[in-house]
């Protein structure tokens, strides 16, 4: 009934030719499947799920959330309230704006930069990943390979105002903007990229993209939509000490529940009717039952400081293991590894730097990997652009369980 079998094309399997994994239940860091086997999980719904799949902060006494009311259509107190908290951790968050999905965030920060610049070109990377809006598929990672554009209901028009560059690269960025400087309104990056697998930038790359903002008076729009909170509660550009202009959050801020938010400096983001004349709004957005579990996630943070260091140390022990049993066998694959988020691909030498280093990983060995660990009672996300996400809910038990899987598959 579903077409293509699924809501989102990374779920079927396709990228691997395999079936499509069918969860039946879920519980902490596991997910069990129809005949109730359990899987470590490291796909965490492709990142929300920090506290793993059933925190009881997240998943109790939710009927509290909608005693006053589901969905109001209005602005409300707690709503005013978590844009306060946002921006105590994310001060470049001057005036935000909640919506529902991190497409939809990184969609309405576009149209904010263009109106504000009255500019039309945007300059992103190729394998970052914004959303399926237009112009974000163009060389997107992610699931979204949609390698002919023109077959993918992507206008020309979107296509004249799109420079996809490369990661890590300012030559790309300067080659692309060569003579359309004044036309640039803005450049949108993901600050820490994770959909191309695990991609760090190189020193001086985020700095250079700020740089050239500055001198072109364009604005410098950071997708920290899986970043902020994944990588502590200021997010990639707490880390880099970078300041964009724009930024976009969502997924694990929601705690399971579609919420998402896009916002940066106060005369940007005045652009926004009713002060300004760009339109973005929408019945869900700010929707209260969201609201409310976007503060318990914040909540959750603020009294549990120590999650971020537990779940470093497991991810730090899984990497340097996963490291010596590549060693043992003589394999020569990077492993990478920062906070949550562990990764390595099937391609020589060192970690990747860009989406060319991504794609010309082995995928078929990646397939038979992929299908000897879910074998073995390990769920590892199907695409090879995606990263191992641990939560608050893995233990050492798990770990030591994935490693000893990998250990066997790799023999295998
Ligand atoms: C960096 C980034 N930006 C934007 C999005 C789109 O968010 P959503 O799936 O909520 O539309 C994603 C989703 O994976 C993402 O990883």
């Amino acid at each position: 009934m579903l077409a293509g079998g699924c809501d989102s094309p990374v779920r079927s399997g396709w990228s691997i030719g395999e079936p499509m994994f069918v969860p039946r239940t879920a519980h902490g860091a596991y997910v069990f499947d129809e005949r109730g086997r359990r899987f470590v999980d490291y796909v965490m719904a492709y990142g929300p799920l920090l506290f793993g799949h059933t925190h009881s902060a997240l998943t109790t006494g939710l009927d509290e959330l909608v005693r006053d009311g589901f969905v109001w259509g209005a602005t409300h107190v707690e709503e005013v309230r978590l844009a306060e908290r946002i921006r105590g951790y994310l001060p470049s968050m001057q005036r935000l704006r909640f919506v529902t999905t991190g497409s939809e965030a990184a969609m309405s920060a576009v149209r904010v930069a263009r109106a504000f610049t009255k500019r039309d070109l945007v300059l992103k990377f190729a394998g970052n990943y914004h959303g399926h809006f237009d112009l974000a598929l163009l060389d997107a990672g992610a699931s979204a390979q949609t390698s002919d554009a023109r077959r993918s209901g992507i206008p020309d028009g979107v296509m004249r105002d799109v420079a996809v560059a490369r990661y890590n690269d300012l030559d790309s960025v300067d080659a692309l903007l060569r003579d359309r400087e004044g036309t640039l309104a803005a450049i949108l990056v993901e600050p820490i990229c994770a959909n191309m697998g695990y991609v760090a930038p190189l020193p001086g790359f985020i700095e250079g993209l700020r740089e050239r903002c500055d001198r072109f008076g364009a604005l410098l729009v950071f997708d920290e939509v899986i970043t902020w909170l994944r990588l502590g509660v200021c997010g990639a550009q707490g880390r880099l000490g970078v300041a964009p202009d724009l930024t976009v959050v969502g997924k694990i801020m929601g705690g399971g529940a579609p919420i998402a938010a896009f916002g940066g400096r106060e005369d940007v983001m005045a652009v926004l009717a009713p002060d300004g004349g760009v339109f973005t709004g929408g019945t869900h957005a700010g929707n209260p039952f969201c609201v409310g579990m976007a503060h318990r996630v914040l909540d959750l943070l603020e009294t549990h400081p120590e999650y971020y260091t537990q779940m470093s140390a497991l991810a730090k022990r899984l990497a340097e293991d996963i490291r010596t049993i590549f060693a043992e066998r003589g394999l020569p694959y990077a492993v990478v590894q920062h906070e949550s988020i562990v990764d390595f691909k099937f391609r020589a030498g060192e970690p990747n730097r860009n989406y060319d280093d991504a794609r010309a990983a082995d995928k078929g060995l990646h397939a038979t990997y992929y299908r000897a660990m879910l074998e073995r009672g390990v769920l590892l996300p199907p695409s090879q652009n995606e990263v191992m996400f641990l939560s608050t809910a893995h233990t050492i038990e798990d770990i030591d369980e994935t490693l000893t899987a990998i250990a066997q598959a790799l023999s295998a």
